[in-house]
């Protein structure tokens, strides 16, 4: 992929440009007005992202001509929830919210979330934009259109469907994003490769060595070093996947590698204990053992991902103290799990992964017992 070609999601519904760039914040009015979107902006962020961005893209937004409007939820996941979307409609209408208008999330998976579903249900619908400022919201929760809030019986259980007129994800913003957050998002960085591009993998291989500082911890060597081409290569399996399956009939399926354990893990634990991001590592490292276990790939994959993700600051070692049967009580409980079938997606080579409902619930007990 060249370093500024254009990445565009296209779904039967809906096209848009997802834009991943240093600066890009700097050049969103220009892009507002390409896409023809010159209504009133609801600019939502959350109290940790605003006081960084918020204010300044205000201002430009204003200066461009824009009427903002903005709102601040308190920042965390206990923000995703009915209370906070009932606020966010009574603002929105309250202050004369038109169908012409648009919302602009900034912020991560939380307020993309919230945000985005206020925008698909407000006047039964308006324009989003997505401008995430997490590394987990930009290779994955602001592309691809779910939108929703908890709910006190779940997670994402409310929601809708709603792709964004545009995602503009500035990677700069991730100077300031806590160096906890920004290792649980490469999880999810990595997961791209080996379910999808193999080129990738090896780029996040060799990229701390030609980063000319091997002894640099990670995330100073991170402030350093532009790395927005491998953010963009990310983005871009994701934006590929959601093309291909939009409503997550098919291929989409493959983006919950290391999920079916990694969910359950964080229902285990409580959540809030593993980030998402801690979690998946875990279960990627875990479900690539079982897909060694039933034959499907070698024991040097399941090492080179484990090498790739300690590198990059993530655990691959189970939980101490967790009950494995809890475990595979939940996996079996999940959503996804159709007829007492887990559908795992395993790893039959970097770069390329296998969806398989014929494992043993014996071998995956076997496997976790033996993590
Ligand atoms: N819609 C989807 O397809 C999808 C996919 C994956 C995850 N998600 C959702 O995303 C959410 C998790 O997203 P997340 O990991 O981005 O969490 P988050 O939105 O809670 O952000 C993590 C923390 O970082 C702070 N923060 C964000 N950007 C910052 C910045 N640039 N500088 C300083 N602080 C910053 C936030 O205030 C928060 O405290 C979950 O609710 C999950 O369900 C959705
Ligand atoms: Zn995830």
């Amino acid at each position: 992929m060249s370093h500024n070609e254009e990445l565009v999601v296209t779904t039967s519904t809906a096209r848009y440009p997802v834009i991943v760039e240093a600066g890009a914040l700097e050049r969103l009015p220009q892009h507002l007005a390409s896409l023809h979107l010159d209504g009133a902006l609801w600019l939502i962020s959350d109290s940790a992202v605003y006081p960084h961005y918020g204010s300044a893209l205000e201002g430009r937004l204003r200066g461009a001509g824009y009427t903002v409007h903005s709102h601040t939820i308190p920042s965390g996941e206990s923000s995703k929830n009915l209370n906070q979307l009932g606020q966010l409609y009574s603002w929105m209408l309250g202050g004369g919210v038109e169908r012409r208008d648009t919302v602009l999330a900034l912020g991560g998976g939380v307020v993309g979330d919230l945000a985005g579903f206020a925008a698909a249900s407000v006047l039964r619908g308006i324009a989003l934009v997505q401008l995430p400022t997490t590394l987990l919201a930009m290779v994955d929760a602001a592309v691809g259109g779910k939108t929703g809030v908890n709910h006190p019986l779940g997670k994402n259980l409310i929601g809708a469907f709603h792709q964004p007129r545009l995602v503009l994800a500035d990677t700069q913003t991730l100077h300031t994003l806590p160096p906890r957050e920004l290792r649980a998002g490469w999880a999810e960085v990595i997961k791209h490769g080996v379910i999808r591009d193999a080129g990738l993998f090896e780029q996040l291989e060799h990229w701390q060595a030609d980063s000319g500082a091997p002894n640099m911890d990670l995330d100073e060597a991170f402030r350093q070093t532009p790395i927005t081409e491998i953010i963009r290569r990310a983005v871009a399996v994701k934006v590929a996947v959601v093309s291909a399956d939009e409503r997550e009939q098919g291929e989409r399926i493959i983006l919950n590698y290391g999920h079916t354990v990694g969910h359950a893990l964080e229902a285990a634990m409580g959540y809030g204990t593993l980030l998402h991001g801690e979690a998946v590592a875990i279960g990627m490292h875990a479900e690539a053992r079982i897909a060694t276990a039933i034959g499907l790939c070698t024991p040097e994959l399941v090492e080179r991902q484990q090498q790739l993700l300690s590198t990059y600051g993530l655990s691959t070692a189970f939980p101490s103290g967790i009950d494995r049967e809890a475990i595979l009580a939940l996996m079996l409980r999940d959503k996804k799990v159709q007829r007492k079938r887990i559908r795992w997606v395993l790893p039959a080579a970097i770069g390329t992964v296998a969806v398989r409902d014929d494992v043993a619930v014996e071998l995956v007990r076997e496997t976790l017992l033996g993590l």
